[in-house]
């Protein structure tokens, strides 16, 4: 079992607040990713779940018992560091055997778990060597290997990636799922990489300066962003923002800009300014022939990045700069003037003023799915 439940977390350095007010439970097995830019307060986080850092507010418990004044070594969970903090002296076996050591293992018990753990990482070959005798992919199993051992209730692991080049990133990467898989056990992992976010996590914890942003699975952050802020991190590239103006007119609502135009739901709202988001994957090229439901956007195509399978267009529009993921199989040329469209379920609408989601609710007394903005907004203000 690794039940992890934060109540109230927060941590302060001097005047900074890095971490405020954090309430979360990890439920036992999660691949739990903690997402967010440079100095949103990851590391700060993980590191009093770890022991390694006093928190100014707040409880941790375990399965239920509260450790948030017991000392790291006592707690059992296991940290990979982003640098490894491996012994430089010792060698990849005595590396593995020391948190056994610590512990007091006997000597077979220790050399029995070092070889399982080496064997099921593939670095049993490399038992004898010392760290910089290794490479940075096999410092990083080393790494894993120590943690493993421990047989812990939770791996916590601190962006254990970043020091790979790409290639070996992804093979890593996919190792870590499979791990996750094999143990079944419960994992924290600190990344501002938002590609490892979604192909690893099984929950999604998406921070902003020290607070909770979203909490979801990957698919609810990416398909339902409940932010501005979450809907610019996630994707690549990322959501196009566009300000927009809502109007509600002839029981429709339909949005506008410079530029820009559509009609989108059945419904009723005051005006109001908001941020319009659309994927570029979610954009195609509009063809008189095709639906006119959904929003229109007049642009110039600056640049054409050829990405081998697919293309991304940079465009500029009245509203703003627009990105568009196409199929290299439409032929675009730079210069072009075109109409881009978007169908309206991939529409997504955010409060200016707050930059909060605007939730589409089937309007009042239709059957038509649609959206009340106005209705919306009190649903957000309650
Ligand atoms: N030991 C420290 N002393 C003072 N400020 C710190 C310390 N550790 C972190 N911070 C500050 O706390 C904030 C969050 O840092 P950190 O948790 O390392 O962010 P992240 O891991 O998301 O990049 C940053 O503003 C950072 O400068
Ligand atoms: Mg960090």
């Amino acid at each position: 079992m690794g039940t992890i439940r934060l109540s109230g977390i927060g941590r302060s350095f001097k005047s900074t607040a890095a971490v405020r007010d954090i309430t979360l439970t990890i439920d036992d097995g999660d691949f739990l990713v903690l997402l967010g830019p440079s100095g949103c307060g990851k590391t700060t986080l993980l590191r009093m779940i770890a022991g390694l850092l006093e928190p100014t507010t707040g409880r941790i418990e375990l399965d239920g018992e509260d450790i948030t004044d017991l000392p790291s070594k006592k707690r059992d969970l296991a940290m990979v560091f982003q640098s490894y903090a491996l012994y430089p002296h010792l060698s990849v076996r005595r590396n593995l055997a020391f948190p056994l050591r610590v512990q007091k293992l006997g000597k077979d018990e220790i050399e029995r778990r070092v070889q399982d753990v080496a064997a099921s990482l593939e670095i049993d070959h490399l038992l004898d060597r010392k760290p910089k005798e290794l490479s940075g992919g096999q410092r990083q199993r080393v790494a894993v290997g120590r943690a493993l051992v421990r047989d812990p209730k939770a791996f916590l692991m601190d962006e254990p990636l970043s020091n790979l080049d790409a290639k070996l990133r992804t093979q890593t990467r996919q190792e870590l799922t499979a791990l996750h898989r094999r143990l079944g056990a419960t994992f924290v992992y600190v990344t501002h990489d938002q590609v490892e976010a979604m192909t690893m996590a099984t929950r999604i914890v998406v921070l902003n300066a020290g607070r909770i942003e979203q909490y979801g699975t990957p698919e609810e952050v990416y398909d339902r962003p409940e932010s501005v802020f979450v809907a610019g991190f996630l994707g690549s590239p990322a959501m196009n923002l566009l300000d927009a103006r809502v109007v509600g007119a002839g029981g429709r609502i339909s949005v506008a800009a410079e530029g820009l135009a559509g009609d989108l739901w059945a419904g009723s709202t005051d005006a109001l300014d908001v941020v319009l988001g659309i994927r570029p994957e979610h954009l195609e090229i509009a063809d008189a022939a095709g639906p006119r439901a959904g929003v229109s956007i007049a642009v110039t195509v600056d640049i054409v990045e050829n990405l081998g399978g697919e293309q991304i267009l940079t465009c500029t529009s009245g509203a703003g700069r627009v990105h568009m993921r196409t199929s290299r199989a439409v032929r675009i040329a730079e210069g072009a003037e075109l109409t881009l469209r978007a169908a309206p379920e991939h529409v997504h609408l955010f409060e200016r003023s707050s930059g909060r989601r605007l939730e589409w609710v089937p309007d009042d007394g239709t059957d038509e799915p649609g959206v009340n903005v106005r209705a919306a907004k009190r649903a957000l203000a309650a």
